[in-house]
This record gives C-alpha cells, structure tokens and sequence, in this order.
C-alpha cells in the first residue's frame, strides 16, 4: 500500500477509488491552502507598493511622486551637444502635488506613431536648464517686428521666437493693453543663439564673477532663450538701464494670467535650488495649456510637473481640467534609445507630442 503521511481524511489509497467524502474534502483543503497563499502574496505585494489602491471607480488618484534626494544644482556643465546620460529624474526636489488619472477608454481607439530619438529634443514641454542643454539654435524662430500688435513695443527688429508662440504673445498683451491701456510694455529680448550667450555670460563673470553670474545668466548651451520658446518683459522708460520689469502694481496682472495664454514664470521665488536662478519676474516661457494652469495654480516649477507627468504612462494618463472647464489627457512614453519610439495616440481626438529633453515624449490629448 502506498499512502501519503497527511491528515487521516486525506490519506489515499491509489489502488482504490477515492471516496466522494474524501475527495470533497481533498478539495476543500486545496481551496483553503490556495486562499492563504493567495491572501500572503497579495499582503506582500500591496505593502511593497506594486499594488495600486483604487479610490474612484472611474478616475482614479495617482500615487504621489517618490520624494528623492535634495540636490543642489550642478554647476558642471560638459559639452552642450553631449547627450546626458543621467535618465532619472532631473528634479530631485519634487513637490508632491497629486494628479488624478483619467479613465484610458476616454482616449478611445488609438494608432501609432513613430517618432526618432532626437525628437525628444524638440517641442514646447522640453526642460532646459542647468543639467540639460539645447539642442536646437533658431531653426523654427522668426522676427517678430511685423507680426507684434501695437499693444507693445520691441527692443529691435531682431527679436524673435518660435513661430508658434507670437499670437499668444500678442493675445495677451492686447488683452492686458485693452484693461489698462498702457503700452509700455517692452520685449527685451527673444530668441538668444548659443553666441549670444556667450557674449553675455563672458560678460557678467567679468563683472561679478562665475558663482554671482550663475545665478542669473545661463551658461552658453543651456539657456532657455536658444529654444525661442522665452521672452523678457521690460518697460519701455526714459533712461532705460537694465530690466526694470518686476511683474508688480498694474503689471502683476500678465504675470497672474499668463499661463492663460500658454506662459510660465519660469523663475520663481522660493523654487531657487529646484530652476537653479534666482527669481525672475520678467522671463517667461511657453509651455501651453493645460500645462502652464496646472504648473500656476499648483505653484510648482517645469522641472516639478515633469516628473509627475513621467508617473503617467498611457495606460494611466494624467486627467488635467484647464480653467474653462476643458478636460486633457496627458501622458509620458520613454524614448527608445535604440530605434523610433512607437507612440499611442488617439485616432478620434487632438492631440500632440514635445520632447522632454531628456528621457522621452509627452502627449497632451484635448478630450471632446
Ligand atoms: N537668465 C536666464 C537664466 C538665461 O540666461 O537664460
Ligand atoms: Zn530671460
């Protein structure tokens, strides 16, 4: 006789037809020991967090950005044409600010599209600062002196931007002449090439040298100014000397609606360790709606809402409502450094695609 030392119940005899007693009870024990398996694996797995709690049935809250390490900004640079090898974060000081996730059937049926490497390079979400430099020089940029309204005023005909941004520019301060019809607003400065900047960052460690300088001139290759998505506001004042544009009085009002229009303050006070500069009031950057509205209202910096954008994957796209009530979708799709990316995207809906600069790709989605 062969028999398995278990439990009286559960002994067989395998010259035998197994009593049907005995092989409920058989059956019974497997389904217990299966369920502790089961309750063990699943404790394991949600104390070690691969295991998302559900809080809404259809749009589910995201789970916080991992607090990283402080980091002081680095101020080696390399060589501003190199890829920076570092893939992880770019901001090791994140605010936790939570973003809900959008149900993915709201994107509806989707395609594919395949984007190179170097697109990660281009577009109006990508992080310039002092870790990751430009990669573009005045390509898509244009002069600005013909196509500015009256509502404002240029330093020369040479100031110019990214194409795509001159009707926001012009939106705004038409709507902020037409409050209170002051056209003393002046843009300083535009588009810088990558010489430019090394006119004027040689030129200001001459006058207060390297570590002062830093605080406020980007070291060449790695201002935002190359990327033509920046401009400096100024006022146009008698005995004009330097930027006297503080954002403050009557004028607080473009630095409190820009993001209206597509803009940031890309530099502001408080945020010194994450952006790496001091504050500055007059630089603002395009970065778009719903973008910039979630980056005013929450108070964080580009480099902040990238890395809770990178938490949102297409399949737990980031749900992003602007101020007039329209719902996007956004999502995050590491680059495959190796080949073309292959991008999911909506086949019904709006949408489009920036680099990041550094890892990948960002999909921003208006949901109808
Ligand atoms: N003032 C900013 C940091 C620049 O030089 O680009
Ligand atoms: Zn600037």
């Amino acid at each position: 006789m062969k028999y398995i030392h278990i439990p009286k119940i559960l002994k067989i005899d395998f010259d035998k037809p197994v009593p049907f007693k005995q092989q409920v009870a058989i059956m019974f024990t497997v389904l217990i020991i299966s369920c502790l398996l089961f309750t063990v694996v699943y404790f394991q797995q949600l104390f070690s967090g691969n295991i998302a709690t559900v809080t809404e049935p259809e749009v589910l809250q995201s789970e916080s950005p991992k607090e990283k390490e402080k980091s002081v900004a680095d101020t080696s640079h390399g060589n501003p044409t190199d890829r920076n090898d570092e893939k992880s974060s770019p901001n090791e000081n994140s605010k936790n600010t939570d973003l809900k996730n959008a149900n993915v059937e709201l994107l509806g049926s989707t395609t594919i599209v395949s984007k190179s490497y170097d697109d990660i390079y281009n577009g109006e979400l990508i992080l310039v600062n002092k870790d990751y430099s430009c990669h573009s020089d005045g390509e898509n940029v244009e002069s600005i002196f013909e196509k500015k309204s009256d509502s404002y005023v240029v330093t020369d005909k040479y100031v110019s931007m990214d194409t795509s941004i001159v009707e926001n520019v012009n939106s705004m301060l038409d709507d902020f002449y037409d409050i209170y019809g002051e056209s003393d607003i002046m843009i300083a400065c535009g588009y810088r090439s990558y010489d430019t900047q090394v006119g004027l960052y040689n030129n200001e460690i001459g006058n207060v040298g390297t570590e002062m300088a830093e605080q406020w001139v980007a070291p060449p290759g790695y201002s935002e100014h190359q990327t033509g998505y920046v401009f400096d506001l100024d006022l146009d004042v008698v005995g004009n000397d330097g930027i006297n544009y503080e954002g403050d009085g009557k004028y607080a009002w473009i630095n409190e609606n820009c993001s209206d229009y597509g803009f940031i303050i890309r530099y502001p006070a408080g945020k010194e360790e994450i952006t790496g500069y001091s504050e500055e009031p007059w630089h603002f950057r395009y970065v778009g709606v719903p973008h910039s509205q979630y980056i005013s209202d929450n108070g964080i910096t580009l480099e902040e809402y990238l890395d809770i954008i990178h938490e949102h994957k297409s399949d737990s796209p980031a749900l992003i409502e602007d101020d007039d009530g329209g719902r996007w979708c956004v999502y995050f799709v590491e680059a495959d450094e190796t080949g073309d990316t292959h991008i999911p995207v909506p086949e019904e809906l709006e949408y489009s695609i920036s680099g990041d600069n550094y890892s990948g790709f960002i999909v921003t989605v208006k949901l109808g």
